[in-house]
């Protein structure tokens, strides 16, 4: 079973990813933060930690207005970094553990946090600030692997505090049963006490961030009871995102063992680093059991039902290419050259060649087997001519008559809209 060996709280600066990539270990302005962060190497080395649970926030690179969430869960297998404006930082991807994304998903919404989910998104600083600080080899970068999750503290209403220390509390039960024998550290990243934009710009309090570390270790229930204007008003607008310490300390026994502390104000941020070592033993091999029984109940026994083939986290991973190859057919140029030039089309996209047979001779239920949703299907469809039905009775392994003789009323139709809908002789 995976085991929690203690969080870690760290700063997420840019200035942090800066730092280090111009070599400023040996500077007396910035050594203060290398020297926080290599007891933090020294501890995960020690440890044998094998996966960072990497809690930040993202600053408008990766997610956008367009579709902004609370909590969003990473379930890739890597982890770029993002390009925030300038090209991206020149460090190694990190590795992401997709099964334990996986089952971690399915606790926190089996406990009742609507999770968003993501995947092929590159991570900007909040992320990879703190992370290369904590690997030893900048070549190959953090040598275990990672499950990020993505706290949406930008646009108003955010989570509260409270909210976040529940998350903490579900994600260690998510963790402690998980079957393979790892051990984690939850990472909360972010602060301390800082703000960047506006009049009051520049704003720091480190009265408050000693405070609020006195607490987070502490009494971390305490920390719950204020509310995010009390936040903004003693730690900045930004320093707010503090928060997300509690999804960390909310992941640990109630008593902890603080082995290191230390924080820096060089200008904008009190750059800290923190380690709680966890107290807790293990819980029992059937509280676990049960705890597994609960996270996956909303779908046990669904395996049973023939010809059902749920789109789950990891089948979405394996065929998010393909997914993403034909939800692009909601753009017209690429709708235009999937029928002009088909390979040429797929040469570009770097399809391999089995996802390429199965889209040439439209192999409807290979590719439902596969890990293709069907509402992608259905956007393919009348771009090559074919009708809904037309497609349900393929993957039926039926003929178009059979399949409509099994219906009350034997209509044809598409999601085509406009003249694509003439021209498929909609009845
Ligand atoms: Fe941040």
């Amino acid at each position: 079973m995976a085991r929690i060996i203690g969080g870690i709280g760290a700063s997420h600066s840019p200035t942090i990813g800066f730092a280090k990539d111009t070599n400023k270990s040996n500077d007396p302005a910035w050594s203060p933060i290398f020297d926080g962060f290599s007891v933090v190497q020294d501890w995960v080395s020690e440890k044998k930690v094998d996966v960072l649970f990497m809690i930040f926030n993202d600053h408008i690179t990766s997610f956008f207005f367009d579709h902004y969430s609370a909590f969003s869960l990473g379930f890739d297998s890597s982890y770029d970094t993002a390009d925030e404006g300038g090209g991206p930082r020149n460090y190694p991807s990190a590795k992401g553990h997709v099964a334990l994304s996986q089952h971690i998903g399915h606790a926190l919404v089996a406990d009742e946090f609507d999770m968003a989910f993501f995947q092929n998104k590159p991570l900007d600083h909040g992320f990879f600030s703190p992370l290369s600080m904590i690997a030893t080899d900048d070549k190959k970068g953090w040598h275990g692997s990672v499950v990020p999750l993505q706290v949406g503290v930008l646009q108003l209403p955010i989570p509260s505090a409270r909210r976040c220390y529940k998350l903490g509390k579900s994600l260690r039960n998510a963790i402690q049963s998980f079957p393979e024998d790892l051990n984690v550290a939850i990472v909360a990243t972010g602060g301390l006490s800082h703000q960047v934009h506006g009049e009051r710009c520049g704003f720091t309090n480190t009265d408050w961030d000693d405070e609020f570390l006195d607490l987070l270790e502490k009494d971390p229930e305490k920390l719950t009871e204020l509310r995010l204007a009390e936040y903004i008003e003693r730690g900045g607008m930004e320093g707010a995102e503090v928060i997300m310490w509690l999804i960390m300390r909310g992941a640990l026994s109630d008593k902890v063992n603080c082995v290191h502390r230390a924080t820096y104000l060089p200008s904008m941020t009190n750059i800290a680093t923190v380690i709680y070592e966890d107290l807790d033993a293990h819980p029992s091999q059937q509280d676990t059991q049960s705890h597994i029984e609960h996270i996956y109940n909303e779908i046990a026994g669904v395996e049973k039902l023939e010809g059902t083939h749920p789109l789950t986290l990891e089948r979405s991973h394996k065929a998010f290419r393909i997914n993403s190859f034909l939800q692009k057919l909601t753009i017209p140029e690429h709708r235009e050259r999937f029928v002009a030039d088909l390979d040429g089309l797929m040469d570009a996209y770097s399809l391999p060649e089995n996802e390429k047979d199965m889209i040439r001779h439209r192999k409807w239920i290979e590719m439902i087997h596969y890990g293709v949703t069907f509402f992608v299907l259905e956007k393919m469809a009348p771009v090559v001519g074919a009708t809904n039905p037309e497609v349900y009775a393929s993957m039926r392994g039926e003929t178009l008559e059979e399949f409509q003789k099994t219906r009350n009323v034997a209509i044809q139709y598409s999601v085509a809209g406009g003249e694509k809908a003439d021209q498929l002789d909609i009845q």
